[in-house]
């Protein structure tokens, strides 16, 4: 049996692989897993604590603000203040970019996450999540303006998150493979569970609000219908899969195969879901694996954010079901 390899181990060998590294990416990985554990533990006995329920405010995205949401955030942004190297952050929580090194020339890195994902799971005890997405700032540039961190997802220096489901696991890449790791909860290490994964090229589930069907397009419910039908050579109909935490279906996508769609509506083209701290982290992640993550229309990690809060309409997952999507999705050229 070979021997335990622990997060951290795994994050300085990589580094021993860059010989111009300075530690300053380990640093804020180490932090991230710091920030998991203690929400791993919030999580665990948060019906015992009086943590559960509302804060009674409503954030940036229009969305009641859960007590563990607030919790979440305030603990990312405090292992970071600690860390002195990532000088802003970018939170689905927060409104405006956060400058944690107010000395703007110092600190190498921005983060970008959603600290809490899949908040409605939280009162009934299934899965939830939290995603990072890690870029590095040109060393030349200072000042406040956001288009300073807006930054598309090709430049990602890191991407992955943390699920909090049966076990707790985090799962990264930084451009070298898809690697997984599951907390021990006994010697609070997470320990190597899985490393350079690839996803099966085609599944047989979907996971997507069907409550939303009377909402999309007429190209949108067309594919649906085309994943219900009953084709034994081509191995429908798919089941479908759904949670409310887009982490955890996006996970099953990436071990089991098949795709995750939040769409854009009819009304709402735009879609739900965050460009900077969901989609294109969730997309690195699945690109390393062998899948895509698309619009339906383009590249995820191809657009450039005008915004921190920016939605886009999210189809991800293997790649034979995204590029069938894709052209059933995209607008026909007469
Ligand atoms: P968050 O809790 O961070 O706001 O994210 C919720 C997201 C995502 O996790 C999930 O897939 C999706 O919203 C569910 O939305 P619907 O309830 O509209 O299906
Ligand atoms: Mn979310
Ligand atoms: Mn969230």
């Amino acid at each position: 049996m070979s021997s335990p390899i622990s997060l951290t181990e795994h994050i300085l060998d990589q580094q021993r692989l860059h010989p111009d590294a300075t530690g300053e990416f380990s640093t804020i990985m180490t932090q991230i897993v710091l920030g998991g554990k203690m929400i791993a533990q919030d999580l665990r006995q948060a019906g015992l604590l009086d943590i559960l329920g509302s804060t009674g405010d409503v954030n940036i995205q229009g969305e009641e603000v859960q007590r563990l949401d607030q919790r979440a955030n305030d603990t990312f942004v405090q292992v970071f203040e600690s860390s002195k190297i990532v000088r802003t952050v970018i939170s689905e929580e927060m409104e405006e970019p956060y400058t944690v090194i107010p000395a703007e020339r110092t600190g190498k890195y921005a983060v970008f996450f959603d600290p809490l994902d899949g908040s409605s799971n939280i009162d009934v005890n299934a899965p939830l999540g939290a995603i990072f997405s890690i870029h590095r700032l040109l060393p030349s540039s200072s000042g406040k303006e956001n288009s300073l961190y807006l930054k598309p997802g090709v430049e990602q220096v890191a991407g992955g998150y943390i699920l909090f489901g049966t076990s707790t696991i985090l799962v990264y890449t930084c451009g070298d493979g898809v690697h997984q790791f599951t907390l021990n909860p006994g010697i609070g290490e997470f320990l190597l569970s899985a490393s350079n994964i690839t996803m099966p090229s085609r599944g047989k589930i979907y996971s997507v609000n069907e409550g939303n069907r009377q909402k999309w397009s007429n190209e949108m419910r067309n594919y649906i219908a085309h994943l219900q039908e009953s084709d034994v050579a081509t191995g429908r109909p798919y089941s479908l899969r759904y949670t409310g935490c887009l982490v955890a279906d996006v996970h099953r996508v990436l071990l089991k195969g098949g795709l995750y769609l939040y769409p854009g509506e009819v009304m709402k083209p735009e879609g739900k879901l965050r460009l900077m701290y969901e989609a294109a982290p969730l997309t690195f992640v699945i690109e390393q694996a062998g899948g895509i993550g698309s619009t339906g229309f383009e590249r995820i990690r191809n657009i450039q954010p005008k915004a921190p809060h920016q939605r886009v309409p999210l189809v991800i997952g293997s790649r034979e079901d995204v590029e069938l999507a894709e052209t059933f999705l995209k607008p026909k050229i007469e």
